[in-house]
């Protein structure tokens, strides 16, 4: 649980292939490759892009992970609003251990603290953690497409997985926001444009986005007791509604006594922008891979893309929308 905030340059975020073990260097050596956002190159793997150190971590988690069926997952493409879900999953899924209180592991803990990332914390840079024994249900979070998450929490048919995605525009646009916040000064900053053409073209972290979507969208069709396919803006619009549908599908329905004394309310303020965006904690701490905790907030609205995007960029994004979710029932 605690955020190790030792500070090393460049920060881990930016490690580049240099840091990688062996037989990671002799298999991105065989990958094709692209300009990166952030490090300077991204890698496809199975069909995503991902920058070295990530990938790294993707190969150890395929390799060493083990499910239980009592695991819960979220999964999302990055800026979809993991940090929000990891903080509402947190709370509703240890609220008997943690009541929501003024000492709640939230007030002093970053979500991604509290829900590790399998390929970006606990396996990335050669580690393999010992999280067998973790207590049950054991959270993780992941950016990991279905196609490659490990074999082990694709067939544990107990275990549940949170999809979380968000409208693509205001993914996109979040995304740029953030990497460029993460960019040390000397690097610049990435122009829109540049961007644009490299997401649209689905070079991105952990991209295509709408490969990752839809992925995961008929898996939620097909094993609908297993994926719950959330939106983000479903949340935000109806916050209380999807909370009690999460906590139905996690096995953790709240109880009369709950509903009556607000609880599902309590977790919302708990949870909201507004409060976790204000915590000291988020305000200046670090996770221990070098990101200040607080660029993981900055608006967190809906249709934020309109302040961004021209009416080409919008054309070009919607019409890739269009022509890649058709036929699927998805509309986001
Ligand atoms: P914006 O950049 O549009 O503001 P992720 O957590 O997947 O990295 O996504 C980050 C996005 O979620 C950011 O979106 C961030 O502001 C938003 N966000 C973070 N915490 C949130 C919360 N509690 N409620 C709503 N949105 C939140």
């Amino acid at each position: 649980m605690p955020s190790d905030q030792t500070t090393v340059f460049p920060p881990k975020y930016l490690q580049q292939e240099e840091t990688l073990a062996q037989e990671c260097k002799n298999l991105i050596s065989t990958l094709p490759k692209e300009k990166g956002w952030l490090a300077s190159h991204l890698y496809q793997y199975q069909g995503f892009w991902y920058p070295a150190r990530h990938l790294q971590g993707v190969i150890s988690c395929q390799k060493h992970f083990q499910a239980q069926d009592s695991d819960i997952f979220l999964v999302t493409v990055p800026k979809s609003g993991t940090t929000w879900l990891k903080a509402i999953i947190f709370t509703l899924v240890n609220r008997k251990r943690y009541p929501v209180a003024k000492n709640h592991p939230l007030i002093s803990h970053n979500p991604h603290d509290l829900v590790p990332f399998l390929e970006i914390k606990l396996y990335a840079d050669n580690q393999i953690p010992d999280i067998v024994s973790s207590p049950s249900p054991r959270l993780f979070s992941t950016h990991l497409p279905y196609v490659s998450l490990p074999e082990s929490a694709k067939n544990s048919s107990n275990s549940k997985l949170v999809y979380l995605c968000r409208n693509p525009k205001d993914t996109f646009v979040s995304l740029w926001h953030f990497t460029n916040k993460l960019r040390l000064q000397e690097m610049g900053s990435n122009s829109i444009e540049e961007v644009f053409e490299l997401y649209s073209k689905g070079i991105s972290l952990f991209g295509p986005f709408w490969d990752h979507v839809l992925e995961y969208w008929k898996q939620s069709l097909e094993n609908p007791d297993r994926i719950l396919f959330v939106k983000f803006e479903d949340m935000k619009e109806r916050p209380a509604v999807h909370l009690r549908r999460l906590a139905e599908f996690l096995g953790c329905p709240f109880a009369g006594h709950e509903e009556e004394s607000g609880l599902v309310e309590e977790i919302l303020k708990l949870c909201s922008f507004d409060n976790l965006s204000g915590l000291e904690v988020n305000k200046t701490g670090k996770l221990s891979s070098g990101e200040e905790n607080n660029v993981f907030f900055r608006r967190g609205e809906i249709g934020d893309w309109k302040n961004y995007l021209d009416a080409v960029m919008v054309e070009k994004f919607d019409r890739i929308t269009e022509e890649k979710f058709r036929g699927s029932g998805l509309v986001l």
